[in-house]
């Protein structure tokens, strides 16, 4: 019970400091009386299920099973296909409900240490949110009671325990929550057999199959952790048949801190139809997909040109967060092109739908930097890697409900913010060069909109090779930010006022503490 103790104690604390912070607050403070193991029974869920975080096993490689923790679950109600398993190795679920609809899940914490539930990409109250506040400990049970405001999009689901997040998602925990709605209805999109989901994530194992992690060295938490294979859907030669013709290609990068740089074998283009934040409004081509950690994209993909039994590589680089290209054979599967073949789709002798994506997808309420309040003034967040510590604005993560004067936004104000990835340039050149690092940004409670980058200073190969498979439109919850750049993003604080957090996405700085909470005021 540490942790809620904690809690309660630092919220009076805070509430005293915060003056018109009050009100969000006594909002929270009412919620936490109510024991997170409660139900509200005047909640009446369209979904409702059992989401349970326990040690398990799985077959990720051919021969003994790998230990790992993962999320189990059943359907309590609602429609079978609300929680399902993906393809794969059968350890990553697929929660999937329409915008509108009220959902409830029981979690219950069957792991030998604390964790919480946070719902990357959602719209959602404070303590609904997964902070790690919330976090509760081994045998305890959260039950989360929302309705589902986010648009149509390819969501997802992970721990979020301070200091063990990089861990536990290593281990497995990991989830998808798709969301459907009308708009995306309307748009006839490639759906049942024909969405595909694919989560790209990389893993090392020893000679017994089981996962090898980082060890305790706190550099090695610096540099962050890239796994020696690439795992597709939780395999490292996944495999899928498909029907000739349109599909809905749904990519993940669930990897701890990896980025990948993505193409076809056949040459063929990414027709991006969705980012983070749902359905774009017009299709984009492009020839190679960047994907920093958390990012998603969905895809476009025709596959009615291929003949029975001709397969198409997912083709990916996998690049260091200081941006060392390591990709290597697995498997004995030879290097297209310096890329490693992750997934093969192969095409069956079934024909589905073959169709272009319409030219209008959906229409979101833009985002105008006409309504920002501080366009000329951007809100800062300087992003550095000093003394042993990775850091936002030259402070690590302090105390759970601790908020910095910086860290205050209105409720309904739209805002510009900042990454600034170019801070710690010239300083200590011995340490800075090392560290200088690209960074996936994300915001917690909104989609912001990227209105641009910037740098001083020439522009090396590796950030134009990356840069090209960049997917700066739509609404996005993470922005991958490279050494050298300035980010400037957009968003509207439009509504749930309360304790967020930003943060690095790069699972071992997120834990290192280059994370901030940030707090939506009335
Ligand atoms: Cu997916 Cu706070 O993160
Ligand atoms: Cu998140
Ligand atoms: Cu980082």
């Amino acid at each position: 019970m540490i942790h809620r103790r904690h809690f309660l104690q630092g919220l009076s604390a805070a509430g005293l400091l915060l003056g018109n912070a009050r009100s969000a607050l006594a909002q929270a403070m009412g919620h936490a009386r109510i024991s997170p193991a409660e139900a509200t029974p005047g909640f009446d869920p369209d979904v409702e299920l059992s989401l349970r975080a326990e040690p398990g096993t799985a077959q990720l490689l051919d021969g003994a099973p790998t230990a790992l923790w993962r999320f189990n679950g059943s359907v309590l109600k609602g429609p079978a296909d609300s929680l399902t398993f993906l393809d794969g190795s059968g350890h990553i679920p697929v929660i999937r409900v329409r915008r509108g609809q009220k959902l409830r899940v029981h979690f219950d914490n069957a792991l030998p240490e604390p964790s919480i539930v946070h719902w990357h990409g959602l719209n959602i109250v404070q303590r609904m949110d997964g902070h790690p506040m919330y976090a509760i400990d081994p045998g305890q049970r959260f039950v989360y009671e929302f309705e589902v405001g986010n648009r149509a999009g390819s969501y997802w689901f992970h721990p979020h325990p301070h200091e063990r997040t990089s861990f536990q998602v290593y281990q497995g925990m990991l989830g998808l929550l798709l969301i459907s709605d009308e708009e995306e209805d309307a748009a006839q999109l490639p759906d049942g057999a024909q969405d595909v989901a694919l989560v790209i994530q990389d893993r090392s194992f020893d000679g017994g199959n089981q996962l090898v992690y980082l060890g305790n060295a706190r550099h090695n938490w610096m540099m962050g952790f890239s796994g020696e294979r690439v795992l597709v859907n939780g395999r490292p030669d996944y495999r899928r048949e498909v029907a000739r013709g349109a599909h809905r290609v749904r990519l993940f990068n669930g990897s701890n801190s990896t980025l990948y740089h993505l193409r076809w074998s056949n040459g063929a283009p990414f027709t991006v139809v969705a980012t983070d934040g749902g359905l774009l409004e017009q299709p984009v081509q492009q020839a190679t997909l960047t994907l920093g950690i958390g990012e998603r994209a969905d895809v476009w993909m025709d596959f009615s040109a291929l003949n029975a039994g001709d397969t198409v590589q997912l083709l990916a680089e996998s690049w260091t967060p200081s941006l060392q290209h390591f990709t290597t054979e697995q498997l004995g599967l030879p290097l297209v092109d310096g890329a490693r073949p992750i997934a093969a789709i192969v095409a069956s002798s079934a024909t589905a739908d073959s169709r272009p994506p319409p030219a209008t997808l959906s229409r979101y309420p833009a985002l105008a930097l006409e309504d920002a309040v501080n366009a000329q003034t951007p809100r800062q967040v300087e992003i550095s890697m000093m003394m042993g510590s990775p850091r936002l604005n030259g402070r690590s993560y302090g105390a759970m409900d601790e908020v910095h004067d910086s860290d205050r936004v209105t409720l309904g104000a739209t805002e510009v913010w900042e990454f600034a990835n170019d801070v710690s340039m010239g300083m200590g050149m011995g340490m800075g060069g090392m560290m200088q690092m690209a960074h996936p940004m994300h915001v917690h409670n909104v989609s912001f909109r990227v209105l641009g980058r910037r740098r001083n200073g020439a522009q090396s190969n590796v950030h134009r090779h990356l840069a090209s498979g960049f997917t700066d439109y739509g609404l996005k919850d993470v922005v991958l930010v490279l050494p050298g750049e300035r980010v400037q993003v957009l968003m509207k604080f439009e509504n749930h006022p309360g304790i967020y957090l930003y943060h690095c996405h790069i699972l071992e700085h997120e834990d290192l503490g280059m994370m901030s909470n940030f707090l939506i005021l009335t």
